[in-house]
C-alpha cells in the first residue's frame, strides 16, 4: 500500500511539469480577444487570477499553502459575454474547468448537499483530463497490442493436436511468422479492414443498478454505480465487427489495460485541488434575501448560498475518488444583477469574491464589431451556413451598420438583451434566404443596408411587434 503511494508521489512531478497552462497574462487576453470584444478588464483581471495560480505552483509548500486565490465576481448586463468569458476561457487552460448555474441548486429535488455535486463533477473532469495525458503516453504501445490481437485473431494457426503425424519443423516456424508479420503491415494499411473478426466487449451494468442509482443516491458521496459495478463481475460479450472497427474498440480496451488508474486518480485529485476552476454562473438569481415568508421556490435561495459558501471558503467534499480540499479552486462567478445587487448575497458568500469586476454595456460600434471580428463571428457563421447550400452570401459595409443600428434600436426600445440581439435580427434578415436555399436561392446574395432593413422595417416601428419577434 505504501510503496503505491510512493509511486503516486513520484507521478506527481510529472504533472507539474511546464504546461500549456503557461500562458501569461498578456498571451490570456489575447487569446480572449480572439472571440470577445471589448470587456477588456473582465479579461485582465481573469488573466491575472489565471496566472497567479501558475505562479503560486512555483513557491515552497510552505507559502502556497497559505496563498488562497482571490475568486472573480462578474458583474453585468445581460448578454454581454460573461458567459462567454467562460466558456472561452475552458478551452484555453489546461486544469479541469466546470461551470456551472447556480440556479440549478434551488431547483426542485436539489437539497442541501448536492452542491458538492460541482466538486464531483469537476474531479470527473480531472479524471479525464488525466486519463487524455496518460493515453498519448500508451497509445503507441497499444496499437502495438493491438495488431497483435489482430494478427493472431486472422491467422488461424492449426493446432498442433490436429497435426501429429506432422513433427513442427523450423521452417514451418518462419513461415508462420513471416505470413503474420505480413498480416501485421496489411493490418496497419487498412487492408483487412473489412474482413469480420469476433471480439469481445464490455456488456455494460445490468439494468437493475441504473434503476437504484437513479434515486437520489448520488446524496451519498459516492455513485453507487460504480460501487456495485465494480462489485460484479464485468460481463463481456462477443460479437462481430469488421477490422476497422475492431481496431477502434480494442484500441480502446488495450489503452484502459495500460492504464494505472490509481495514480490517474491521485493526480486528478491532486490537479483538481490545485488548479480547479469553478464558473458559477446566475449568481445574481441565488441572491436576494426571502423577507418572512418561507415558501415556494425561493425558500432554497438562501439556503443555497449557504451551501456554496463553505465550499468556496475551503472544505473537504466526498468524491467517489477520495475526499476533496476545496482551499485553492478557483470560483468566478457571474451575474446580471439587474434585479438584485452583489450586496444581496449573504455577507461571507461576498466577503469570499474580493475581486469585482463590471462588464460594459456594448455600443453600436461594440455590435458592429461583434458581428466580424470574432473568430466564429456571426455573420461568417451565415456565410459559412448558406455557402453550404451554394449561396454566396456577401454583407456591404452598410449592412453591418444597419444591424448594428438595429439591434441598438430595438435594444433600448424594448429590453437591452445585449448582443443576443444581433442573432434574432439576423435570424430575421435571413430568413428568406435560408429557406430558399437552395432550391429558389441565386448563387449570391448581395445584403445591403436596404436588404436588411427591408426585412425587418415593418417589426421594428411597431413596438410591440418587436417584442415578440425580434
Ligand atoms: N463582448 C462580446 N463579444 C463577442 N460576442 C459577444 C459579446 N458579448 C456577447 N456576445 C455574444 O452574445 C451571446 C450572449 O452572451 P453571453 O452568453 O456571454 O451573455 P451573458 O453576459 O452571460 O448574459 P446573461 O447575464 O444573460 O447570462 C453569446 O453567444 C456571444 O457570442
Ligand atoms: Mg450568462
Amino acid at each position: 500500500m505504501t510503496e503505491s503511494k510512493d509511486n503516486n508521489e513520484t507521478s506527481l512531478i510529472t504533472v507539474e511539469a511546464p504546461r500549456s497552462d503557461d500562458l501569461t497574462p498578456v498571451q490570456i487576453v489575447a487569446e480572449l480577444d480572439k472571440h470577445i470584444i471589448g470587456q477588456d478588464r473582465a479579461k485582465r483581471i481573469t488573466a491575472i487570477a489565471l496566472r497567479n495560480r501558475t505562479r503560486r505552483r512555483m513557491l515552497t509548500p510552505e507559502l502556497q499553502k497559505d496563498i488562497i486565490p482571490k475568486n472573480i465576481l462578474m458583474i453585468g448586463p445581460t448578454g454581454v459575454g460573461k458567459t462567454e468569458i467562460a466558456r472561452r476561457l475552458s478551452d484555453l487552460v489546461d486544469a479541469p474547468f466546470i461551470k456551472v448555474e447556480a440556479t440549478k441548486y434551488t431547483e426542485v429535488g436539489y437539497v442541501g448537499r448536492d452542491v458538492e455535486s460541482m466538486i464531483r463533477e469537476l474531479v470527473e473532469n480531472g479524471v479525464r483530463m488525466v486519463q487524455k495525458r496518460y493515453r498519448v503516453r500508451v497509445e503507441a504501445q497499444a496499437e502495438e497490442n493491438v495488431l497483435t490481437r489482430l494478427v493472431n485473431m486472422l491467422v488461424h494457426e492449426p493446432p498442433k493436436h490436429q497435426r501429429p503425424d506432422r513433427p513442427e519443423t523450423e521452417d514451418e516456424f518462419t513461415q508462420l511468422d513471416r505470413l503474420k508479420e505480413r498480416m501485421r503491415e496489411g493490418i496497419k494499411r487498412g487492408q483487412f479492414d473489412t474482413h469480420v473478426v469476433n471480439i469481445e466487449v464490455d456488456e455494460g451494468t445490468p439494468k437493475m443498478i441504473e434503476i437504484f442509482s437513479n434515486s437520489g443516491m448520488e446524496e451519498m458521496g459516492v455513485n453507487l454505480q460504480d460501487m456495485l459495478g465494480n462489485m460484479m463481475p464485468k460481463r463481456t460479450k462477443s460479437r462481430s465487427a469488421t477490422v476497422a472497427e475492431a481496431k477502434t474498440i480494442l484500441l480502446n480496451q488495450e489503452v484502459e489495460k495500460l492504464i494505472d488508474m490509481d495514480s490517474v486518480i491521485s493526480e486528478a485529485v491532486h490537479l483538481v485541488e490545485q488548479s480547479g476552476i469553478v464558473f458559477l454562473d446566475e449568481i445574481d438569481k441565488i441572491a436576494g434575501r426571502e423577507k418572512g415568508s418561507s415558501s415556494g421556490p425561493d425558500v432554497s435561495r438562501e439556503g443555497v448560498q449557504r451551501d456554496i459558501l463553505p465550499i468556496v471558503e475551503g472544505c473537504t467534499v466526498v468524491t467517489k475518488h477520495g475526499p476533496v480540499k476545496t482551499d485553492h479552486i478557483l470560483f468566478l462567478a457571474a451575474g446580471a444583477f439587474h434585479v438584485s445587487k452583489p450586496s444581496d448575497l449573504i455577507p461571507e458568500l461576498q466577503g469570499r469574491f474580493p475581486l469585482r469586476v463590471e462588464l460594459d454595456s456594448l455600443t453600436k460600434d461594440d455590435f458592429k464589431r461583434i458581428l466580424v471580428e470574432p473568430k466564429s463571428a456571426l455573420l461568417k457563421q451565415y456565410r459559412a451556413l448558406l455557402a453550404a447550400d451554394g449561396v454566396d452570401l456577401i454583407f456591404t459595409e452598410d449592412s453591418i451598420d444597419a444591424v448594428a443600428e438595429l439591434a441598438t434600436t430595438v435594444n433600448e426600445q424594448t429590453e437591452n438583451i445585449g448582443a443576443r440581439r444581433l442573432h434574432t435580427i439576423m435570424e430575421k434578415v435571413l430568413e428568406d434566404i435560408s429557406f430558399d436555399a437552395p432550391d429558389n436561392a441565386p448563387p449570391t446574395l448581395n445584403v445591403d443596408a436596404e436588404y436588411v432593413r427591408e426585412r425587418v422595417r415593418d417589426i421594428v416601428k411597431d413596438v410591440d411587434l418587436s417584442r415578440y419577434i425580434l
